[in-house]
């Protein structure tokens, strides 16, 4: 069975095809970053207008790398939340025109059903069940997967998500968008003794998160040298990233582990934009092997959002349910 997948929930247009026998055949990605970046963050109109200029070419290629004919698409599936409405709605809309025209069932999918998978289309995948921690820009959720479409929410993030506090203490250095990659470039280079900053809820007994805290602790400390970030010298700045960075993976890391020993599970597997982060995939792979657990990540390329994950989800989802993709055209989209 050939899928085709169609991603657009924020900032990146995402156009892939699987196929169940041979796996992933092509994939294409146009990431707005260089886009938004001028506003400090993603503006949604723009996104929404460029997602329609980029979607049909991106098509076209994908087509093209897998060298298939759209004809021989068994069923299409496309991001139907959450995410960006209008962002959403082209993608939606793409997916189901072109069902419509080439008379191919379509189905909507779960951005965060596409991150979970994902770690499932490297090259030595984890078996069920395993433990996943989702960190995106938009969420932050342990769960406990046993398998396609079994899935036990297990805690999550009470306000910001994992990415919006690297995002919003990334602005707060003056680091530009998005500022995940950017921090955490710059705490290597930090002096790890310099700040201490809070780690919210890590002797909670619960799996839940809050890292509204930790990014009001680092404004508090940018204060501290003034009115704004250009009073910070570079070496500081490097050490406050380290201390926001080593506070933020140190939760991570302990949320991950006590769910690992509360559900008895072995494995975990990490999803989402921050699962590409360098330093939460070091102590997470140092807490593991301590506790003789299994870590699996989604090639780095997969961790952030592309349309792969979403030709994937739909594939296993078809493999369970034959009958979840419809001839039926009408869409929806569902933001949150
Ligand atoms: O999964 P994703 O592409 O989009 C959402 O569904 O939200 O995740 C984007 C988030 C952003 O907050 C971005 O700053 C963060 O992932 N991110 C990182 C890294 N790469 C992306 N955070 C920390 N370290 C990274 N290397
Ligand atoms: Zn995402």
């Amino acid at each position: 069975m050939l899928v085709l997948g169609v991603e657009s929930s924020c900032d990146e247009t995402g156009l892939a095809l699987y196929d169940t026998e041979r796996g992933l055949l092509a994939h294409a990605l146009h990431s707005q970053i260089a886009m938004h970046q001028e506003y400090g963050g993603v503006v949604p109109e723009l996104a929404s207008r460029d997602h329609i200029r980029r979607a049909i070419p991106l098509l076209r290629q994908t087509l093209a790398d897998a060298h298939v004919q759209a004809q021989e698409i068994d069923a299409i599936a496309y991001t139907q939340g959450p995410g960006l409405a209008g962002a959403l709605l082209v993608g939606a809309s793409v997916a189901c025109g072109l069902g419509l025209a080439l008379d191919k069932p379509v189905l909507g999918i779960h951005h965060l059903e596409g991150h979970l998978l994902s770690p499932l289309l490297a090259s030595k995948p984890p078996r069920f069940p395993f433990i996943a921690l989702l960190v995106s820009g938009g969420h932050t959720q342990l769960m406990r997967v046993d398998g396609v479409g079994r899935y036990e929410l297990l805690g999550e993030t009470l306000d910001d998500a994992a990415g919006e506090a690297f995002d919003k203490s990334a602005k707060l250095l003056g680091l530009g968008y998005p500022g995940g990659p950017a921090i955490s470039r710059l705490a290597e280079f930090g002096d790890p003794a310099a700040y201490q900053l809070p780690r919210p809820m890590l002797h909670s007994k619960n799996l839940d998160f809050s890292f509204s805290g930790l990014k009001t602790a680092v404004l508090t400390v940018v204060k501290q040298h003034g009115s704004s970030s250009a009073n910070i010298c570079e070496q500081d700045k490097a050490n406050i990233a380290r201390g926001f960075v080593d506070a933020i993976v140190d939760v991570l890391v302990a949320k991950c582990m006590t769910a690992l020993k509360q559900t008895n599970l072995k494995r975990l597997v990490i999803a989402g934009g921050v699962g590409a982060n360098a330093q939460l995939r070091a102590a997470l792979d140092a807490a593991a092997a301590k506790r003789r657990y299994e870590v699996f990540y989604p090639e780095l390329q997969f961790c952030t959002d592309n349309g792969a994950m979403i030709a994937f989800a739909g594939a296993m989802r078809l493999r369970e349910q034959p009958d979840a993709a419809r001839k039926e055209y009408g869409f929806g989209v569902r933001p949150r």
